[in-house]
Formats: structure tokens, sequence, C-alpha cells
């Protein structure tokens, strides 16, 4: 039976793994065939779900023998992990996939793959048109990766995997190989939601949970053995959890809540269709859920909202924010916005505008719509022009910034325990960075310039904040586990 992203080939011979004891030395065989230490550079395009297959990817290459490197003309092997969501996204990738015709030409023996959105519905095309493109595979066959690589070596390159795991079940454990106290956990996969401007259904298919006790275990395991304090429960529509096996998202949340060392519980990303009284209640009672809450919109106008199959109004919308914050008065909003529309009027748009100014966010990400091939919205007749959408993103953008710098005004005076996640460069000072339960990033500077803060907890006190950046002053730095005395 499958379990997870895509079954293996029992016919592929399975890894064989030597430690030389004295040496150190990792011996890696498939079958005849000997896997030396090799690298590989692998980016990645587009979301959380992106980033945490190629968590998966990078993971179970290991096990033949290939390291991570930064620098891609070191790579043995370069991956990309597509995103078809925009074209944005679609066209950066298609430019680095091109640069690898030269890359090839240098290192003749260099194996190019593409993993992801774009391959899975473009795979087969892409393999054909790009001469120097070995393989080609889909988002449910990632952990079949290794079959793959095995086939390259193996001189059969040239092909495609982009087929659905019909299986039952979905079940996968988290993979983590770096070494930071957050984990991504993947819950749901796929989405039935067929919103018409979405590719999301088309490349990650039908929604499939995975058994509760499951994921609890799994988070169990995460804290205990990897040190893991932090998790986001992720899914393209998390809040349809379970609806496939009896169970819910709030459930989920409760059993996670009990387990002992796990900090904060996040998840990401919702569909207002779904959040139920349930869950509201739960931001309410819960210890370790985020105070932050994804809520995607997309347009302020219920007839956008009908031509999207969004399935809700602003009326009910706007009721769901007024419960979440009745239920925790410390609840920090965001959201998505789809700039222009098919068709989108002036009024619906400045509908959109109005909806900024009820539901006070903390911060939106926008976009300009941009049309899939194959969704429900590229087959409708379009009036409206991509100047007009660029337009409106702008002004979109430009409002909420001006709504933003308010909200965060008030947050000068005021202290949060945060886990700090780097360092960078800010006007030539080094500042460290870190997040708010609420998902707030506040900038401060060390005690010194040696002090290195990675991953520890430490309070600190806002002392200015505009629309886009907070910075605040160290108070106390706690170590690398949450003070359980404070
Ligand atoms: N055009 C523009 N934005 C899109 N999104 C999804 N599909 C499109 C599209 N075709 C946005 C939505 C979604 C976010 C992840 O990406 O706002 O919530
Ligand atoms: Fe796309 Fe809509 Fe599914 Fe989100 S809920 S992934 S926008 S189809």
């Amino acid at each position: 039976m499958s379990t997870g992203l895509g079954v293996r080939n029992p016919e592929v011979p399975k890894e064989q793994i030597t430690v030389n004891p004295n040496t150190g030395q990792k011996t890696v065989r498939m079958g005849d065939l000997e896997f030396p230490p090799r690298k590989v550079w692998m980016k990645t395009f587009g979301c959380q779900m992106n980033y945490h297959d190629s968590e998966r990817i990078l993971s179970h290459l290991t096990d033949l023998n290939f390291t991570r490197t930064d620098k891609v003309d070191d790579a043995d092997m370069v991956l990309f992990n597509t995103c078809a969501i925009r074209d944005l996204s679609n066209n950066k990738f298609y430019s680095q996939l091109g640069e690898m015709k030269h890359a090839k030409k240098k290192k003749e023996d260099l194996v190019v793959g593409i993993g992801g959105c774009v391959a899975q519905t473009e795979g087969k095309e892409l393999v054909k048109k790009y001469k120097h493109l070995d393989f080609a595979f889909g988002t449910d066959v990632i952990d079949q990766i290794n079959d793959m690589v095995f086939r390259t070596y193996s001189g059969d390159n040239k092909f495609t995997i982009n087929s659905w795991d019909r299986s039952e079940n979905f079940s996968i454990e988290t993979k983590i190989t770096h070494g930071s106290p957050q984990a991504f956990v993947n819950i749901i996969k796929g989405c039935n939601k067929y919103c018409t401007y979405c590719i999301v259904p088309y490349t990650r298919g039908k929604e499939r949970s995975r058994k509760k006790a499951e994921v609890i275990e799994d988070v169990r395991k995460l804290v205990e053995y990897q040190g893991i304090q932090e998790v986001t429960l992720l899914g393209q529509n998390v809040n349809s959890y379970g609806h496939d096996n009896g169970e819910t998202l709030s459930e989920l949340i409760m059993g996670l809540e009990e387990i002992n060392g796990l900090q904060l519980i996040r998840y990401t990303t919702s569909h207002p269709y779904d959040v139920s009284d349930e869950l509201i209640a739960v931001h309410g009672t819960s210890k370790k859920l985020s105070n932050h809450l994804h809520l995607p919109v997309q347009s302020g106008s219920d007839g956008v909202l009908k031509r999207m199959h969004r399935e809700y109004t602003i009326e009910h919308y706007l009721g769901l924010l007024e419960k979440l914050r009745k239920s925790n008065p410390n609840i920090v909003l965001s959201t998505d916005i789809i700039a222009g529309f098919v068709n989108e009027t002036d009024e619906e748009h400045r509908m959109t505008l109005d909806l900024l100014d009820k539901a006070q966010y903390d911060f939106i990400y926008s976009y300009a719509y941009s049309m899939r091939n194959n969704t429900r919205a590229s087959k409708m007749e379009d009036l409206l022009t991509d100047d007009i959408r660029g337009e409106r993103l702008r002004e979109i953008q430009k409002y909420q910034l001006g709504i933003q710098a308010k909200i965060r005004e008030k947050l000068v005076g005021n202290q949060y325990r945060i886990l700090v996640e780097g360092y960078g460069n800010m006007g030539g000072v080094k500042k460290w960075r870190g997040r708010t339960n609420c998902n707030r990033i506040v900038h401060f500077l060390p005690s010194s310039d040696e002090q290195d803060l990675q991953w520890n907890w430490v309070d600190v006190k806002v002392t200015s904040a505009t629309a886009l950046s907070c910075q605040g002053d160290l108070l106390e730095v706690h170590g690398r586990r949450y003070p359980t005395s404070k």
C-alpha cells in the first residue's frame, strides 16, 4: 500500500548505505550502481508547500550521498521545484532553466531535473523541448526521487513521472534536514475548491488528509528527538482538514496542544468557507495556537467573489473576523487579494479598498490577476487590461500601507517574546530579527557584535514601527529552550 507522496517502484534496487567506522566515509550503492559523494543545488519557487517538498526531496537525496550546495557551479545535480500559480514565478523559472543549457555545456555530466507544479502539468513538453533537461516529476511522486535519480545515472534519462498517488490514505512523516526549532508539517494535500482563477487543484490534485493520530505522533517525535518547538501545519486549504476522515482541524490543534515542549502552533492557508465556530473558539482557548490568522479574502466585492467561486459573501467574511476578534482579542489578521480579476469594474475594485478599511489587516499579500490555462476563469471573456490590473494593484498596496502604518504605530512600547530567526545588515549595522507569536518581524541590536542569538528566545520592546518594519530593544535572552518559569 502506498503512503505519502508516491509509491517507490519495488523493482528498483534500494539504497545500501555503509559507513567506514575509521574514516567516516559513506558508500552508497543502488544495485550495481555506486553513488559517490555528490552535490545538489536546489532552487525552490512559490509557496511554503513547495519549500516543504524541497526539504523532503533533499532529505531523500542524502540517502544517495548527496549534500546540498549553495553554489550552482559546484553542483553535480541541479533541481528546480517549480510554482505555477502566477506568470511571474513561472517566468523566473523558465529563464533559470534556460541558463542551465550553458552550465551543461561546461559540465557534461551535470544532471538537471524539475519538480513541482509546472512539472506536474507541463513536464512532458518541457523534457521534450529542453535538451539539457533530464527528468521532470510531479507533486505527488516526491518520495520516488531516489528511484528517478538512479534511473538517470543508469543512463535512462529524458523521462517524466507525474502520476497521482491514488491510495486511500495520505501519510507522510515530516523530514527535516535543518537544525532549526521550526518545522512545517503537511496535514492535508490537494484542494477541492476549484476557485475559478486557481491552478492548484490541477497541479496538486484532490484533497487528502493525514490521520490526526499520525500527525500528533509525528509532531511528538519532532519535538522529542529533533528539538522542534514551533510547528506550522501546512495545506492548500487546512480548514478542510479531516473532512475525508471525520476529523477536524480544531481537534488536531487541541491534540497537539498536549505535547510537552511544543510552544507554538501555526497553520496556513485557510479558506473562509470552512472556518467553523469550533475553530474560532479554539483561537480563544488554545494556549499554543499563534495569535495570527491568514485568511485570504481575494476581493471586497460579492460579485467578484461569486465569479471567483469563493462561496462566501463579504458580510459572512467580516462576521468571521468579528467572531475571531471576540474569541481572541489579541488576534492579528492578514489576507491575500487579487487585483483586477476578470472584468472587475471600478466599483468592484473600490469595494476591495473599502474592505481593507473594515478588516484592518496587519499585512496583505496582493497580486495582479494572472490568467492560468485550463482554469474556469481562463474561459471567461476578459475586457480588463494588464495596465488597469497593475494600477489597481498599486492602489491597493498603497492604501493598505496607510492602514498598516497606523496599526503598527500602536505597537511602540509593547514587549514581545520572539524566536530569533537570523540577522541582516540594516544601514550598515548588524541587526538580529525574530518573529512574534502574532507573526510580526522585529529587528533589534545585539548586546555586542559577537553575540550569537540564532534560535534563541528573547524578549524585546518595540521602539519604532512603520508600515513595513518594526525595530526593538533587546531586553532579555532566554536561550534556545522556551523559558518555562516565565
Ligand atoms: N492570479 C493571481 N493571483 C492568484 N492567486 C492564486 N491564483 C492566482 C492567479 N491566477 C493568489 C491568491 C491565493 C494566493 C496563494 O495566490 O490570492 O490566495
Ligand atoms: Fe486555489 Fe481556491 Fe484551492 Fe486556495 S482554495 S488552493 S485559491 S482553488
